[in-house]
């Protein structure tokens, strides 16, 4: 009103009094309108307001010393009705204990990886979704593995990197028509390390199973084989040899081998005649190996691909009976083309793990677990397979790797082996987690026990708990969040009856009331169960702790 009245006293203002308070009205009504509109196609006014090189993870309050107090304050008043506490409201107690503001985070800080816990329906993917926005925004790498098919993801993160101008790279085994192709095996710096990976996919696979020992080695020996013939190492070439006992690989090594040492012998057989009949073959293939002994130069990867070759036919069928239904699920119909790729005519690119990590990528991978969760969970566990192996180049090369962000929804679906990997060394390579889980008995559940769901949990730095209702998770994360000392009203009162010497009867009393104080947790168990859709409570990088609630994402 002052400036407005200087700007409008006319010709007894000087030019440069009235210039200053133009200047000066501009820049307040440039405030005020920062606070009331929002930023264009940024939704949420609390976005804009983040510092380059940060992100935001959310409203709320930090939760200091003396908010704890304040809670349990509230909790010894009158019951909230259990009516009126809905979903969306939550227990109304847990609101306002703090002041609140915009809650943001720089991405330094975002070094560990993170678990994010909530039942159902809490709002989890919601809350990656606003991060993944801001991943895209700032030009990080952003990997999503959705084993459930989120849509409203999809189309956040497609919307995010169209108008950010960043590479999307859309995989769904779902829509094998609209998905690119994927290179499942592209990462492996051993042959030993992808038969490792292939075999913690079936059943049973701790390794101490002799059929897992032995599609190990029959893995092993072929992938060997290939790789030394110089051919491509995919799911399909896999399968089609161990179909074959490896006996065509080991004939064209062997061949290729008898050539190099000298003229070539006179064989029972010709080549030409061998391919007439199994028969033939069978005598082309003997004259080989008898070629091959004659010379007494051994080569280990022909001795090992000829252990496979000539072992018992019954034996070896009854040995490989887990693995060729596992490799034969993942090259039927549409998905061999989706995962073993090869150059051709067909139009849909190709990607491996290496090309999905540049700098600026967004790709999303969807599951379709809930259609084939036998095929999904096996994509997802290959996935984060690659992913380690990346992580492990990265790591051994002490390349200095562009970050990517991971994120994992739904975790308990391709929860393994490969996960636990990429959480232990992912951060040496720049890869940074955020798995998504309803509850930890489902990690138990899916690992085998309670002690390798810890480790998953023990190599995450945050934990973001929306509302979660299984006990154990309840009493968990209560555990995490830590215990303070709250102030603790105790009332003592005391009444006694006596009688006189006279024979009257008289009463006494007291009443004394003081101040104590009692360790206790600093968020009790149960409430975590009343936290309202899209509110969570946080152990942030630092150890700071805080309640806030997902801003509404970007408009696409
Ligand atoms: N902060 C929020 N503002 C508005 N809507 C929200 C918010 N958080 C969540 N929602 C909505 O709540 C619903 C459930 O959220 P979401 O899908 O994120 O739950 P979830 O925890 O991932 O569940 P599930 O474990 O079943 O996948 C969605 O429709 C989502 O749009
Ligand atoms: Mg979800």
């Amino acid at each position: 009103m002052c400036l407005l009245a200087a700007w409008g006293q006319g010709p007894q203002t000087t030019d440069v009094a009235r210039i200053e308070g133009s200047v000066a009205l501009l820049v307040a009504l440039t405030l005020v309108l920062r606070r009331v509109v929002p930023c264009r196609g940024r939704g949420d006014p609390e976005f804009c307001r983040a510092r380059p090189g940060t992100y935001v993870v959310g409203r709320g309050f930090a939760w200091t010393e003396g908010t704890s107090a304040r809670l349990y304050e509230r909790l010894r008043g009158p019951p909230v009705n259990p009516l009126r506490a809905t979903d969306d409201r939550g227990d109304p107690r847990l609101h306002g204990l703090g002041r609140e503001r915009s809650l943001s985070l720089t991405y330094a800080q975002r070094s560990g990886n993170t678990l994010v816990l909530g039942a159902p329906g809490s709002g989890k993917t919601f809350w990656i979704g606003s991060l993944i926005e801001q991943d895209i925004a700032c030009g990080q790498c952003v990997l999503v593995l959705d084993p459930k098919g989120d849509r409203e993801l999809e189309r956040k993160m497609r919307g995010g990197a169209q108008r950010h101008g960043r590479p999307y790279v859309y995989f769904h085994l779902g829509h094998p028509a609209h998905s690119c192709r994927f290179d499942a095996l592209s990462e492996a710096n051993r042959t030993s390390e992808l038969a490792s990976r292939i075999v913690r996919l079936l059943p049973a696979s701790d390794g101490s199973s002799p059929f897992v020992a032995f599609s190990w080695m029959v893995l092993e020996a072929i992938g060997e084989g290939l790789r030394l013939q110089g051919e491509p190492i995919t799911l399909a070439t896999l399968h089609r040899h161990v179909l074959e006992r490896g006996r065509t690989l080991a004939a064209s090594m062997l061949e290729e081998r008898v050539r190099q040492r000298g003229p070539f012998p006179q064989l029972h057989v010709s080549r030409g005649r061998a391919r007439s009949s199994q028969e033939n073959q069978e005598a082309w293939f003997a004259s080989l190996v008898a070629a091959y002994r004659r010379d007494r130069c051994t080569e280990p990867t022909i001795d090992k691909i000829l252990a496979v070759a000539e072992h018992d036919l019954g034996h070896y069928g009854k040995m490989v009976a887990t693995l060729l239904p596992l490799l034969g699920g993942l090259t039927s119909g549409e998905l061999r083309g989706l995962l073993s790729p090869e150059e051709g005519s067909d139009p849909r690119p190709i990607w491996n793990i290496d090309l999905l990590c540049r700098p600026g990528t967004v790709a999303y991978i969807g599951l379709d677990t809930l259609a084939d969760p036998f095929v999904g969970q096996a994509v997802g566990s290959l996935f984060l397979g690659e992913l380690a192996a990346l992580a492990a180049r990265r790591y051994a090369h002490g390349q200095d790797a562009d970050p990517v962000q991971v994120y994992v929804d739904e975790a308990g679906e391709t929860a393994g082996t490969a996960l636990i990997q990429l959480l232990n060394k992912g951060r040496g390579g720049g890869f940074h987690l955020t798995l998504c889980l309803q509850t930890l008995s489902d990690l138990a559940a899916r690992l085998g026990g309670e002690a390798p769901a810890r480790v998953v949990v023990g190599n995450t730095t945050q934990l973001v708990v929306f509302r979660v209702r299984d006990g154990f998770t309840q009493r968990f994360c209560s555990e995490q969040f830590g215990r303070e000392d709250v102030p603790v009203a105790r009332v003592a009162r005391t009444i006694s009856r006596g009688r006189d010497s006279q024979g009257h009867g008289h009463r006494s009393g007291s009443h004394s009331r003081s101040v104590g104080a009692e360790r206790r947790e600093r968020i009790p168990p149960d409430l975590l169960g009343t936290l309202p859709t899209g509110h969570f409570i946080a152990s942030l990088a630092g150890g700071r702790l805080v309640k806030a609630r997902t801003l509404s994402t970007p408009p696409t």
